[in-house]
């Protein structure tokens, strides 16, 4: 009789226990040398494939998933939306079953459909990274979040986290929630009405841990750290927004004097300046947006690793 085999899927951190969270963030520190080139890539004891299958648009994870897999030793095959034959009406579970079908072993998946990386782990004999679907999560940017916090303030136990801006239509903004609650952060979502559902502080991973606030100026003062997303014209969001949104949410140098000193300044891309965020504040020593590039490509070298380990 054969063991059915179990894969190190991730396809969100609303099942990760806070113990596997930071093992991934001791791993990927240990491997931080490897992906910021002061050592050498890995040679693979098994040389194995890793696909990219990105059918929504993509700079940072899709460019930081293949910087991953190569550093490992592994290969990288990369299909995108445009120039594969979606356009002649093939699905994204036909694409992933082709692609399996040519020997890889993990799928890395970009999809707009939330809930598309569970249905590629459910069809797949593989293991499947969920590298953003829908709005439903986007675990590797919460996991490269977090450890970019934990870097800066030294935990991120009892802290109070700002997220900011389009919270109905963003998966970083869950992953973050669900990943900061469950290492004892507190999560202030901030943002207009219409871009947050009072719902959304429910998802919480301990209770009272989230709560929903519409004033940023009022909890400013309050926060350790500011996470500022975008908001998603993409998916319907903005309709209803009013177009001075930076004077009431965008964060202004003026905004930025008004936080804790250690505060630090968070964008998870891609940023509209002028409008979420100056540039001013996103270029300036309090922003660490590039530091959670940087240390995206050790988290996502632990998250292969790890899904690549059956
Ligand atoms: N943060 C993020 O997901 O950026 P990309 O859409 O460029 O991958």
């Amino acid at each position: 009789m054969t063991t059915p085999c179990t894969f190190h899927h991730l396809l969100g951190l609303d099942s990760l226990a806070a113990e596997e969270i930071q093992a991934i963030f001791t791993r990927a520190m240990a491997l931080l040398p490897t992906a910021s080139g002061s050592s050498p890539p890995l040679t693979a004891a098994r040389p194995r494939m890793v696909a990219n299958l990105f059918v929504e648009d993509s700079t940072r994870t899709r460019m930081s998933f293949s910087r991953a897999a190569q550093l490992l030793g592994h290969t990288v095959l990369d299909l995108t939306e445009s120039g594969s034959s979606a356009s002649k009406g093939e699905t994204m579970l036909d694409s992933a079953l082709n692609l399996r079908a040519m020997g890889v072993n993990a799928v890395v998946v970009r999809t707009a459909a939330s809930g598309g990386a569970k249905l590629l782990a459910q069809r797949l004999d593989c293991a499947v990274v969920n590298a953003g679907d829908g709005r439903h999560e986007h675990p590797t940017q919460g996991l490269l979040d977090i450890l970019t916090l934990q870097e800066a303030l030294g935990s991120v136990q009892g802290r109070a986290i700002g997220i900011v801006g389009d919270i109905a239509n963003s998966r970083v903004a869950r992953s973050d929630l669900l990943g900061l609650t469950a290492l004892g952060a507190r999560v202030v979502l901030i943002g207009p009405p219409p871009l947050l559902p009072i719902a959304m502080s429910g998802l919480a991973r301990s209770p009272g841990s989230a709560s929903i606030e519409h004033d940023l100026d009022r909890v400013l003062p309050t926060l350790d750290a500011i996470i500022m997303l975008r908001v998603q014209t993409e998916r319907a969001a903005g309709g209803g927004i009013a177009s001075d949104y930076r004077t009431w949410y965008g964060l202004t140098a003026h905004r930025l004097a008004r936080m804790a000193n250690h505060a630090v300044v968070m964008h998870p891309g891609p940023m509209n300046r002028g409008q979420e965020i100056d540039g001013t504040v996103a270029d300036g020593p309090r922003s660490v947006i590039l530091r959670q590039v940087s240390l995206g490509v050790a988290v996502r070298m632990a998250v292969l690793e790890r899904a690549l380990s059956n």
